[in-house]
């Protein structure tokens, strides 16, 4: 059974409060808010002053997945949101045993996100120092994006590898994610899934979640 985080770039904008409110009723486990700066990735999402908006009214632990250069920059920001967890990218960080280090010593899980492209062979070194890792199964930066088949494997790859490291890290998986992929990750060994069009496209966004929460 895995953890569901729903990603709120699929939500309405115009109504994010009525959406919140509609997750905090659901089953869902965790929120997960995508920043997207225009540079690390092609596209500009939300930022803080939205996300304070958002952490006023969810009642469920923050996933914040920031697709931006320098993330340490923002520790302190993220912490001061109340997240839980912080997930910053492997592409990003020259310096990714300090920036893990320092979101620890703020309290939060320490994630890090490779792209579709990066094996997870890099994460060999820093394995037993994470709390999660996220594979990208889809390039990031927009939602609704057709979900890449090698993450299946590479999930399978990861587990083996956070295995072989005596890592318990937990394994996230974003984009794409639907009932279908869902179950397959699952079986692989993903532990947390992302999912954004999937649920707020659903005709029942709550029973989607429902559904994805026990494959
Ligand atoms: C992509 C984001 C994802 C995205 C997922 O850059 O990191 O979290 O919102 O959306 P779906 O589930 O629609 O692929
Ligand atoms: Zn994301």
């Amino acid at each position: 059974m895995p953890l569901i985080s729903p990603s709120l770039l699929s939500a309405d904008f115009g109504h994010l409060q009525r959406d919140i409110e509609m997750l905090n009723k659901s089953e869902c486990d965790w929120f997960h808010l995508d920043v997207m700066d225009g540079v690390f990735v092609p596209n500009i999402s939300f930022g803080f002053p939205v996300m304070e908006a958002m952490a006023c009214h969810a009642q469920k632990p923050l996933d914040v997945h920031l697709m931006i250069v320098q993330p340490e920059k923002f520790i302190p920001q993220v912490k001061a949101l109340g997240a839980k967890v912080m997930n910053v990218h492997y592409e990003a960080c020259t310096h990714l045993h300090r920036v893990v280090q320092q979101i620890k010593s703020e309290g939060m899980m320490a994630g890090v996100t490779l792209n579709p492209h990066t094996p997870v062979s890099v994460l060999e070194e820093i394995a037993p120092d994470l709390d999660l890792v996220m594979l990208m199964s889809v390039n990031p930066g927009f939602g609704g994006q057709k979900f890449i088949e090698n993450a299946v494997d590479k999930t399978r790859r990861l587990r083996e590898l956070l295995d072989s490291r005596q890592s318990a890290a937990l394994i996230e998986i974003d984009g794409g994610v639907n009932r279908e992929t869902g179950q397959r990750l699952t079986k692989a060994g993903a532990d947390v899934l992302v999912a954004g069009s999937a649920i707020f496209n659903a005709p029942n966004p709550q029973e989607e979640i429902h559904i994805l929460r026990s494959l």
